[in-house]
């Protein structure tokens, strides 16, 4: 059931877990992550970079494969289709597109260009039934090209895009996409402290899941966590379990070349890491 995402996130708020957010690179990875969602009755989001939506050959051809296998597999639990980290071109194709929700990503203009930003596409998503998640502080790593040093979000300006009616809110704390380095200090939980309490009753997201200890997974919902973004573990899991069928000489065995047979080990570890970090996050059976 495709749907946007601020009833799941409010919801998730006031229960104290976090829903999932998986970012998908083709079909395989969509059907490994609606399958695991509806074995484990949970809600999820599905993610879509600007990048993976190129290379899905653009934001139309995406919703249509979503939605078309969301009535197929007859999925029952809640599905956003999100926009993540998305320009201002972007947001407004994919709310064309019709995708259920949208992340503007405007964390490197300066505050007041986020802000004009921010309020003409919360209109926007709103007027179409979209959710909007808005980012201050930007993330650190490599994303598509773009790196980030991982800054830690200002209290004071979350309050302010908070305050322009956006359904939820990225934050930076600190964390990191792709993996953590050895020398990594961990997640700032005075400045999520701080930052939930500038913006009240606001879902907070935390990107960057990889590699985040449990302990720190858990504190952060603690402290307002309502969305955990993971794309690099499930790419991880899906790359060593591909190289595994093919370092075991499998594709050479009988029609093991087949693609619907070579790219199965990968299909499965997705829903492995998957239904792990669902439990994890506790957003199993609360679909
Ligand atoms: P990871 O790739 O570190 O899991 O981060 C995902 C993310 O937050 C994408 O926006």
């Amino acid at each position: 059931m495709l749907v946007s995402a601020t009833e799941m996130l409010n919801k998730a708020k006031t229960g104290h877990y976090a829903v999932g957010q998986f970012n998908i690179n083709n079909l395989e990875w969509t059907k490994a992550v609606l399958l695991t969602a509806e074995e484990l009755k949970s809600p999820v989001i599905l993610g879509v970079s600007e990048g993976a939506g190129k290379y899905m050959t653009g934001f139309e051809t995406v919703a249509a494969m979503v939605k078309a296998m969301d009535k197929t597999l007859n999925i029952t639990v809640p599905v956003a289709l999100h926009l993540d980290h998305g320009s201002y071109e972007g947001a407004k194709a994919c709310v064309e597109a019709g995708f259920t929700s949208i992340m503007f990503d405007g964390s490197h203009y300066p505050i007041d260009e986020n802000v004009d930003k921010t309020t003409e596409l919360v209109e926007l998503a709103h007027k179409n039934g979209l959710s909007i998640e808005a980012e201050v502080g930007s993330i650190g790593g490599e994303e598509d090209g773009v790196i980030g040093a991982g800054e830690v979000a200002d209290p004071a300006e979350c309050k302010r895009i908070a305050e322009l009616g956006i359904d939820f809110l990225a934050a930076g704390i600190g964390n990191i996409h792709g993996k953590y380095p050895e020398n990594w200090k961990g997640l700032d939980f005075d400045a999520l402290a701080k930052i939930q309490a500038a913006t009240e009753g606001m879902p907070l997201v935390l990107h960057g899941g990889t590699g985040i200890p449990a302990d720190m997974i858990k504190k952060a919902i603690d402290l307002g966590v309502s969305k955990i973004n993971v794309n690099t573990e499930c790419q991880l899991s899906f790359a060593d379990a591909t190289r595994k069928y093919i370092e075991a000489g499998k594709d050479l065995q009988g029609k093991g070349f087949d693609p619907r047979k070579l790219l199965a080990p990968g299909f499965e570890a997705i829903k492995a890491t998957v239904k792990e970090k669902m439990e994890l996050f506790g957003s199993v059976n609360k679909a």
